[in-house]
């Protein structure tokens, strides 16, 4: 059984990667109207990843005898002047869940609930390549500048890129 503590962190938690999906699928949408395919195609992606962060919490919650709540998610925003603003936004909200993990896991160990800590570093482990895999993109971003042929290369390399991490999570 969880702790109300451990519930609640839980459930913060599972409203946090609920919004990153929403964010990510706002960002993928605009990427398209802009004519972004590459770019878009990466963030319908990245946003499905996020919905399966949540699920797994989701079951996580209910298999312990916790209730896992669905939130409530405002409209994420929906204009961003170039990929530069849309990137660093993405990069910055993942050093924010990052902190919201950290959080967690603290008070894991804090009500000596070494289950969900044991759980929790799954999403330790991913936090560490989903920042690297963001502060990559940033570096090309920055490589590139205002260049339209090296924005062509960006929008059609995307699609595949990837970031080993030195710990990378089985998906
Ligand atoms: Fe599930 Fe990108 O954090």
């Amino acid at each position: 059984m969880l702790k109300e503590k451990i519930e609640e962190a839980l459930n913060t938690q599972i409203k946090i990667e609920a919004e990153s999906s929403q964010i990510y699928l706002a960002m993928a949408s605009w990427a398209e109207t802009q004519g972004l395919g590459g770019t878009a195609q990466f963030l319908y992606r990245h946003s499905d990843e996020e919905r399966m962060h949540m699920l797994k919490l989701v079951q996580y919650v209910n298999e312990r005898g916790g209730k896992a709540l669905i939130p409530k998610l405002e409209q994420p925003e929906k204009e961003y002047s170039n990929l530069h603003n849309l990137f660093q936004t993405l990069l910055n909200h993942e050093i924010h869940v990052s902190a919201e993990i950290n959080n967690l896991v603290e008070i894991c160990l804090n009500e000596k609930d070494y289950t969900t800590h044991n759980f929790m570093q799954w999403y330790v482990a991913e936090q560490i390549e989903e920042e690297a895999l963001a502060r990559t993109i940033m570096d090309k971003l920055n490589m590139i500048g205002q260049d339209k042929g090296g924005m062509y290369l960006f929008d059609r390399d995307i699609e595949n890129i990837s970031v080993s991490s030195s710990i990378t999570p089985a998906k």
